[in-house]
């Protein structure tokens, strides 16, 4: 399917606040609260609409409304900063949530969590996550919501790593990706550089 990079003025903005060693917790969750809204914008613009007919007080009409339920899947830690202002955005979403941690030394994602709503086969699926380094994490949530039948996914990460981005597009080639801003390169530890360290970390205060 698709990519799209944002790159989107005041995510960049806000984004700057995030990367800056110095910013705190609770600013850190602010600007990415408000930076998930955007790019929950973003995100959905080419969600499918379905007719409906109604009655405004002047006069009946054919109106749209989505065709299918939303359903976020935020990456457990990181990605569950993203679930509240996308919530803002569509307050019917349903939200599944699906834990992988990555071993440090091999970079391999390891799923110890997963509760999804039911019907993912006829919603939208939204998998939301701050980091997309290796594509590890990513590749491997795409998989779990498609074995639960789930067909119609969109993955939505704020900063990509070039390396993780090829690896999901030659995998999951159906999913649709969109990457607030795609980095330089990822480092020997399998950070991405520049980057925003440690997202789940910085997010929780548990560096
Ligand atoms: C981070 C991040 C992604 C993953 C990206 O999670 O939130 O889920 O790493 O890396 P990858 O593309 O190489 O798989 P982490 O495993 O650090 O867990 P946490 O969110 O609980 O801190
Ligand atoms: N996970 C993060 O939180 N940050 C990175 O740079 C890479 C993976």
């Amino acid at each position: 399917m698709a990519t799209t990079i944002m790159n989107h003025p005041l995510i960049d903005h806000k984004l700057t606040v995030m990367r800056d060693k110095e910013t705190k917790s609770n600013i850190f969750k602010q600007n990415l609260d408000e930076i998930a809204m955007l790019m929950a914008y973003v995100a959905t613009k080419d969600l499918p609409l379905k007719n409906k007919e109604i009655e405004t007080p002047i006069t009946s009409m054919t109106a749209k409304e989505l065709k299918r339920d939303v359903v976020l899947v935020p990456i457990l830690r990181a990605g569950l900063g993203l679930v509240d202002g996308f919530r803002t955005i569509i307050p019917t979403a349903k939200v599944g949530h699906i834990g992988m941690a990555r071993n440090e030394e091999t970079l391999l994602p390891i799923e110890y969590y997963a509760k999804f709503p039911k019907e993912l086969d006829i919603a939208d699926v939204l998998i939301v996550d701050p980091m997309l380094a290796t594509g590890g994490s990513a590749i491997d949530a795409i998989e779990s919501v498609k074995s639960r039948g789930a067909k119609y996914i969109k993955l939505v990460c704020l900063v990509g790593a070039p390396e993780g981005l090829k690896a999901v597009e030659e995998k999951h080639p159906d999913v649709d990706i969109y990457l607030g801003t795609l980095d330089s390169h990822l480092n020997e530890k399998g950070y991405i550089v520049p980057g925003l360290g440690d997202a789940g970390d910085r997010l929780f205060g548990t560096e």
